[in-house]
């Protein structure tokens, strides 16, 4: 595969609005000994994009800084290094542009071997791409955090989005009996994911419905909304139940601490973009097995040429659109 000196990339030379994002041509970047290079085919826009833009994420962005985490692509080009990937693999990364590490939204990426893995024979980019971020968040909130097991019952509140679905559909998949929320007319797609019981946000009986869905107190809480109402939520929760915090930036609700302690109750907040890449890893293996089984899925809203990469980003920052948005490097 011949590789060009310079590339198209969306990049940003300052923190700040979506009006920082520039798309020009930037050098083609060059892989170290243990670097794949990827042509980027496929990449998609997460909140946690928005927040590394805006600055509103500390994390080292070395100007000029390709924005972007998650890509799908094939390899152009592997460090000498690099043992079991060659060029015209199929394979997808979703650890760039934090700590440093440049990002996605590019014709090339640079991707450190251990951070890529291979996309399975015949999943197409289109469905592999808008699920790389939410499922590896789910996997890392609900196994690594959560340390869920079969027959253990999860609460999914705002189930319907791109992790919500995630945790969903791993929840499921790993014997565990899930209640969802969502909106009245996302109810048929949580049942879909493998939700036990969908409540919609307007339903009447809506606490009835909730305590119905565990009679014993749910194992695991788990809110997309970033809303947190301890002192209506712990007491739904099962002796030894587990709240992950995942959501709301600039939440401050109240904890009453006893009805927390008593019951040997816990908090386990965490953020993907901190996962180490043995975590990683661990998700990439049940990612791949979702993506095969085709039992991992997210709605897609829309898909923007990598010219539109700032208007990409004001349509997930608006806050009104639902379903995934992609990007197109080429
Ligand atoms: N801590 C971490 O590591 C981490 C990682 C990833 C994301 N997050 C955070 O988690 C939150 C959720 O992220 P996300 O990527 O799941 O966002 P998202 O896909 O935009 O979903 C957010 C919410 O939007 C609604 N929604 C979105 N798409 C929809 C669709 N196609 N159909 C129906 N409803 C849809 C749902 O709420 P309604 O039912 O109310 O409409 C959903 O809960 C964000 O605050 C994000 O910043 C944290």
């Amino acid at each position: 595969m011949t590789v060009p000196a310079t590339m198209r990339a969306a990049f940003i030379r300052a923190t700040g609005g979506v009006e920082r994002i520039e798309v020009g041509q930037l050098p083609t970047p060059v892989p170290g000994p243990t670097d794949v290079l990827v042509r980027v085919e496929l990449s998609s826009v997460n909140h946690v994009d928005l927040f590394v833009r805006s600055g509103a994420y500390c994390t080292p962005t070395p100007f000029p800084f390709v924005i972007g985490r998650d890509l799908v692509g094939t390899v152009a080009a592997a460090g000498p290094g690099v043992a079991g990937l060659a060029p015209g693999d199929r394979v997808w990364c979703n650890s760039l542009g934090h700590g440093g590490r440049q990002g996605a939204f590019a014709e090339y990426a640079v991707v450190s071997a251990e951070r890529l893995y291979p996309l399975p024979a015949g999943v197409a980019a289109e469905a592999a791409a808008p699920v790389l971020h939410g499922a590896a968040t789910a996997h890392v909130g609900l196994f690594r955090e959560a340390r869920l097991a079969p027959g253990e019952t999860v609460f999914v509140g705002g189930a319907a989005g791109a992790v919500g679905s995630a945790v969903v559909q791993l929840a499921a998949a790993a014997g565990a009996q899930v209640v969802a929320t969502a909106s009245r007319r996302d109810v048929q797609w949580c049942t879909e994911s493998g939700a036990a019981a969908v409540i919609p946000y307007d339903a009447a009986d809506f606490d009835e419905q909730l305590r119905a869905g565990a009679p014993g107190g749910f194992d695991v809480w788990w809110d997309n909304s970033g809303h947190h109402d301890f002192e209506r939520t712990l007491p739904l929760l099962r002796q030894g139940g587990r709240v992950v915090l995942m959501a709301g930036l600039g939440a401050a609700p109240v904890l009453p601490v006893g009805a927390l302690y008593v019951r040997d109750l816990s908090l386990r907040g965490f953020a993907i973009s901190n996962a180490s890449v043995s975590d990683l890893a661990a998700a990439a293996t049940v990612i791949n097995s979702g993506l095969a089984s085709g039992r991992l899925r997210v709605r897609v809203r829309a898909t923007y040429p990598l010219t539109d990469a700032a208007k990409a980003h004001a349509a997930l920052e608006s806050g009104s659109v639902r379903g995934r948005i992609l990007v197109r490097p080429s």
